[in-house]
C-alpha cells in the first residue's frame, strides 16, 4: 500500500473527526511544554477549520500562556476584511480563550506592500525561534494545514515562484488564481514542522486528494512532508479517495 494512503485518518462523521483532531492538539501541546516549556501551532485559514477553531474554543483548561500562535498564511487585505485569515480565527478562537495576546503572532497587513508584510512576518519568527534563515528554519509543533482543489495548501499555489523558495521562512505571493495577495510559510519551514495535519472535508476535495494521495501527483500539498516530523492527513468520508474508505 502506498504510504500517502497510510497517512490518512478517515471519520465517518464530523464530530469525531474533530473531537480526534482536538485530542491530537492537546496530546502535542502537551509533549511540547514538558519537553521545552511551549508549544507553537501554526494556522491556516479558509473555511473548513473554522469548526475546529470554536472546537478549541470550548477547550477551557489549555495552558493558554504556554501556547504561541502562528498564521500559515494571510491574505494581503486590512485587519478586519472578511477575507483576513487572523480576524476569521480571532472571532471564532482567540477571543473567546484567555490566551494572552502577546502569544498570538498575526502577519503585518498594514504595511504598504504584501512583500514588506512577508519580510516583518519573516523577521518576528526569526526572532521568536532565534534562528537566522537561511541556515535554519523554525521548527512548529504543529502546523494545521488545508487543501484546494487545485492542490495548493497555504499560499503555496501551482506554477508560482513561492514554491522554489528555499531561503526564507515567509514570502508573498501573487497570482491569478485568487482575489488577494498572499503572505505564506515557505516549503522549509513547512518540512521543518514536528507534526503537520491537513484538515480536509467535503466531496468537492475528493478528487485532488485522489491525485494527491493515490496517484502521487506533484501539486504543492504533496510536497509537504517534514523530514524528522509526522504528516497526517485527517479527512471525512466524502473527502477520502475510495482506496483510504476501504479500510475504514
Ligand atoms: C487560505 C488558506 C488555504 C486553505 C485552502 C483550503 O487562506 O485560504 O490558508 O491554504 O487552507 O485554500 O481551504 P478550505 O479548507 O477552506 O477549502
Amino acid at each position: 500500500m502506498n504510504t500517502l494512503i497510510k497517512s490518512m485518518k478517515v471519520f465517518p462523521a464530523l464530530p469525531e473527526l474533530l473531537s480526534y483532531l482536538k485530542d491530537s492538539f492537546i496530546h502535542t501541546m502537551r509533549e511540547s511544554i514538558e519537553r521545552q516549556g511551549n508549544c507553537t501551532i501554526a494556522l491556516s485559514g479558509g473555511t473548513t477549520p473554522q469548526i475546529f477553531y470554536k472546537t478549541l474554543a470550548a477547550e477551557t483548561q489549555l495552558p493558554w500562556d504556554k501556547l504561541y500562535f502562528f498564521m500559515v498564511d494571510e491574505r494581503f487585505v486590512p485587519f478586519g476584511h472578511a477575507d483576513h485569515n487572523f480576524t476569521t480565527i480571532q472571532k471564532a478562537f482567540f477571543d473567546l480563550v484567555p490566551i494572552p495576546p502577546q502569544n498570538l503572532y498575526s502577519i503585518d497587513t498594514s504595511l504598504t506592500s504584501a512583500s514588506l508584510a512577508a519580510a516583518a512576518y519573516d523577521r518576528s519568527i526569526q526572532q521568536f525561534f532565534k534562528v537566522h534563515s537561511p541556515q535554519s528554519f523554525p521548527s512548529f509543533d504543529i502546523i494545521l494545514l488545508g487543501i484546494g482543489p487545485d492542490g495548493h495548501t497555504a499560499s503555496l499555489f501551482p506554477g508560482t515562484s513561492a514554491l522554489e523558495e528555499k531561503s526564507l521562512c515567509s514570502i508573498s505571493v501573487q497570482t491569478n488564481s485568487v482575489k488577494h495577495e498572499r503572505i505564506t510559510l515557505t516549503f522549509p519551514v513547512l518540512n521543518n514542522a514536528k507534526n503537520v495535519f491537513f484538515l480536509v472535508t467535503g466531496a468537492d476535495k475528493q478528487n485532488i486528494l485522489r491525485k494527491i494521495c493515490v496517484e502521487q501527483a506533484d501539486y504543492p500539498a504533496a510536497r509537504v512532508c517534514p523530514a524528522q516530523g509526522s504528516r497526517l492527513f485527517i479527512l471525512d468520508k466524502s473527502a477520502a479517495p475510495l482506496e483510504a474508505l476501504e479500510r475504514l
